[in-house]
């Protein structure tokens, strides 16, 4: 069965909009794993935007599962990723205005300026994965690199509106697969994936691990909404028959 990271950056983006404490994204990245999650996945962005380094310490610290750390190759990424010891980090690009990552990295231009990171990386035991757009080359490349395994991004696939872009994306995704696996990297699948969307990638047994935010953090709101104001409205109607 494939592992589910659970990406909990969106609890943070939550906490960010006020600058305050909660929700943490501790006391989540627990409550996730106590759910089933085999891993929980933070992305530490440069510009801090919501994953703070204060999360990554904690986090890595308290949970019992496997930290997966998305992040881009730059020298303070990796500095702070040997430092906190994720067991996992994936590469991704990175560009400060958009709202979230838009696609792989380009493992086959950009692949020798990652090596040594990548090394310096599986030396200190981090498995290291590339978050890579559903191409031939690109898997291709991250293995002559020294990947273990690859991201497969999924986005394309997931935001197709047309039947026909969608078939097109996922036999993408599935030859992409078909060469990771012969090649020996372990495949990993993410972004864009929901409870509706999930279900030709699960069927794909080469998959090992999907790693998931959005979706699930949105439906947290909405299924966890019924039962925060319930206990409000308690606390109101308590507080109103203690005035007389
Ligand atoms: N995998 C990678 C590499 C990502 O950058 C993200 C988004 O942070 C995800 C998975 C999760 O994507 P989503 O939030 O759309 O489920």
């Amino acid at each position: 069965m494939a592992r589910l990271g659970v990406n909990i950056d969106h609890v943070a983006t939550i906490r960010q909009a006020r600058r305050t404490t909660e929700p943490d994204p501790v006391a989540a990245a627990v409550i996730a794993e106590l759910a089933g999650a085999d891993g929980i996945t933070l992305h530490l962005r440069e510009d801090r935007r919501h994953i703070q380094d204060r999360d990554v310490s904690l986090i890595r610290k308290v949970i019992q599962s496997r930290l997966n750390l998305e992040m881009a190759a730059t020298a303070e990424m990796i500095r702070i990723a040997l430092k906190e010891k994720p067991h996992a980090v994936c590469l991704v690009p990175e560009k400060r205005a958009e709202l979230t990552t838009e696609g792989g990295l380009d493992v086959v231009s950009s692949g020798p300026s990652l090596k040594d990171g990548i090394r310096k990386l599986r030396r200190k035991g981090i498995d290291v994965s590339i978050f890579v757009d559903p191409d031939p080359r690109q898997v291709i490349a991250s293995h002559e690199i020294g990947a273990d395994a690859v991201e497969i991004h999924t986005g394309l696939y997931a935001n197709a509106l047309k039947k026909a872009d969608e078939t097109r994306e996922l036999e993408r995704i599935h030859r992409a697969v078909e060469i990771a696996q012969e090649i020996g990297l372990g495949i990993h699948a993410g972004h864009g994936l929901t409870y509706q969307n999930i279900h030709p990638l699960v069927r794909m047994e080469a998959i090992e691990e999907f790693n998931i935010g959005h979706s699930i953090i949105s439906r947290a709101v909405l299924v966890g909404l019924d039962r925060a104001v319930r206990e409000m409205k308690d606390l109101v109607r308590c507080e109103f028959r203690n005035r007389d």
